[in-house]
């Protein structure tokens, strides 16, 4: 992934952060192995950050949007208060098989189910209350997705929304593929949505931080 602030300081940050476990470690290898596209998983950083965020709301219910091989359920997993859970979406069956395998050789495993299908089709059998939401699937849908969660989402809770900086191209006006342009929308409608407060951090490809109103009744 292209850095996109100082050269390096994504390292120093990391080496300057709690390390990641020895299992997240070996996953991180095991996608590189497997996938051609290994550096969608959310990585060393952002993994802790997520931890850091369920530590800090204490999340009963937790959704995720795009699993792939579980790095991020993980992550968020280790800190999940007691009777805690994430229920993860995941549309590609490979996928969502090579994550159960992760996951099921860690002592998370009974705090993660995955659900195979469209995320869309996922959410729509959900009922709620959600306390925290992390989107990190089709960029094209992120709007839909924010949308769709927003009113099972507790007054209070929180949604993290991935990728919002997408390598930079966000920024660059000659940028105008779907995704980029997606994407830009999505920063665009939340920041100026009065139900929500948001906060974009510049962390890795940057992350979308999302608070609902406390006084905004579901
Ligand atoms: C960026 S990866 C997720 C990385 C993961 N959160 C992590 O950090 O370990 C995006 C995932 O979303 C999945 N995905 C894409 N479109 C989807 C959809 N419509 N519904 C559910 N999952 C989808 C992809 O197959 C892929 O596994």
């Amino acid at each position: 992934m292209e850095e996109l602030t100082i050269p390096g300081i994504e390292s120093y940050a990391e080496a300057n952060s709690t390390p990641e476990p020895r299992y997240l470690q070996l996953i991180q290898e095991n996608t590189r192995r497997l996938s051609d596209a290994p550096q969608m998983l959310v990585g060393h950083l952002e993994g802790r950050l997520l931890k850091m965020f369920v530590a800090m709301i204490r999340p009963l219910h937790v959704l995720e949007i795009g699993t792939f091989t579980g790095y991020s359920a993980l992550s968020m997993a280790e800190a999940l208060p007691e009777g805690g859970r994430i229920i993860t979406l995941e549309v590609d069956p490979e996928h969502a098989r090579i994550a159960q395998e992760h996951i099921d050789a860690t002592p998370y495993a009974d705090r993660i189910e995955i659900r195979v299908g469209h995320a869309m089709d996922g959410i729509a059998n959900l009922h709620g209350p959600l306390d925290f939401v992390f989107i990190d699937a089709d960029k094209s849908n992120y709007i839909r997705y924010y949308e769709a969660v927003l009113p099972l989402l507790h007054p209070g809770g929180f949604i993290a929304a991935d990728n919002v900086l997408w390598s930079g191209d966000v920024m660059d006006a000659s940028k105008q593929d779907a995704d980029t342009a997606a994407l830009r929308e999505f920063n665009r409608y939340v920041s100026h949505d009065d139900r929500v407060e948001a906060v974009m951090l510049t962390v890795r490809d940057g992350i979308m931080l999302i608070h609902k109103k406390p006084d905004v009744v579901p």
